[in-house]
Formats: structure tokens, sequence, C-alpha cells
């Protein structure tokens, strides 16, 4: 994979993350884990270009994007849309995705990445914050918190950005 600027990623973050959906990824070579997630950012803050990643704290891959100081979101073309349902719809905790999907795990960078993917943006956590009830403006959203797990906001650094 070649080495390129965010600001040359060809497709807008509503198709990146919101219709092609990623790969959240953190951990090392020892214990890693991964999930689908199609809800998200791309942009700048405190001028840096950022990934904001929603996580909510009932997933396995919530304990690794905290644990870890880094995080990869990878993204792929749509002859991997399966292997993306596959990682959003079953949990670490009971399968090896990884080996479920035929992905290979890639320890080159700072955060485990995904050999397949695309397009890989590594990102070093600056800020993590949990959504609370109190701040929800819009009703209508809290239908979404009926299990109170408000997610988790991640705001990452973009550090690097691969593409094939
Ligand atoms: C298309 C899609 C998008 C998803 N987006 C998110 C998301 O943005 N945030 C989140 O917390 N869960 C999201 N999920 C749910 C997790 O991917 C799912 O619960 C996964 O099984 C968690 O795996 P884990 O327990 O190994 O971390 C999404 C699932 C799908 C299928």
């Amino acid at each position: 994979m070649n080495v390129i600027s965010p600001d040359m990623l060809s497709k807008t973050p509503f198709e990146l993350i919101g219709k092609d959906w990623m790969l959240l990824t953190a951990g090392n070579e020892d214990k890693y884990n991964t999930m689908t997630a199609s809800w998200g950012g791309l942009g700048v803050l405190w001028n840096k270009n950022v990934v904001f990643a929603f996580v909510r704290p009932q997933r396995f891959t919530y304990d690794f994007m905290k644990e870890n100081e880094y995080f990869s979101c990878s993204f792929f073309k749509e002859d991997h849309r399966a292997a993306l349902s596959y990682c959003g719809k079953y949990s670490g905790r009971d399968v090896d995705k990884a080996k479920e999907c035929n992905l290979s795990a890639n320890f080159s960078e700072d955060a485990p990445f995904f050999d397949e993917a695309d397009t890989v943006i590594i990102c070093k956590k600056l800020y993590v914050q949990q959504m609370s009830e109190e701040f929800i403006i819009e009703n209508s959203i809290k239908a979404n918190y009926s299990g109170d797990d408000y997610h988790y906001v991640f705001v990452g650094e973009i550090v690097k950005v691969l593409k094939k």
C-alpha cells in the first residue's frame, strides 16, 4: 500500500463510512479486535485531521479502543461486504472474525489493519468521552439508547493514510 495525504481521499465521508462501512480495529499482535462501524466522521479539530468514531460500551472492540493508543479504520471494496456484515454481527468474544472472514491482520503500523483493505486510516487517540442523555437535544435520538448504552466518542488524529 502507498502512503497518501488525507486530502487525497477520493470518496466523501458519507460514502466511505456511511455507505461502504469500515472496520475499526485496535490492539496488538498478541490480542486485537475489530468491528464494523458505519457511524462516524472525518474532519478537522484542534488544527488536526481527525476521525470521529462512535463505539457502544458493550462492544468487545471498545475494550481495545480504550486500552490502546492507536486504532485503525479499514475500508474495503464492495467484494468484502459479507465480511463487514459478519464483523458487525458477531463479537470477537465468541469468534475469530479475521479467520472466519479470511482477513489477514497486518501489524506493521501502530494499529492493526487488514491487508485486504483498499484504504486504511491509522489514528492516534486524542480524546474519548461517553455521550450522556443530558446533552441530547432532539428527543427522538433517545430511542437509540433504550439500554442506556451511550456511545463513546473517540477522536483520533489521522497519522497515516494507506491506499492500494
Ligand atoms: C453496518 C453496521 C454498522 C455498525 N456501526 C456501529 C457503530 O458505528 N458503532 C457501534 O458501536 N457498533 C456498530 N455496529 C455494531 C457492531 O459492529 C457489532 O455489535 C459487532 O458485533 C461488535 O463486535 P465486537 O463485540 O467484537 O466489538 C455496526 C454494525 C453493522 C452491521
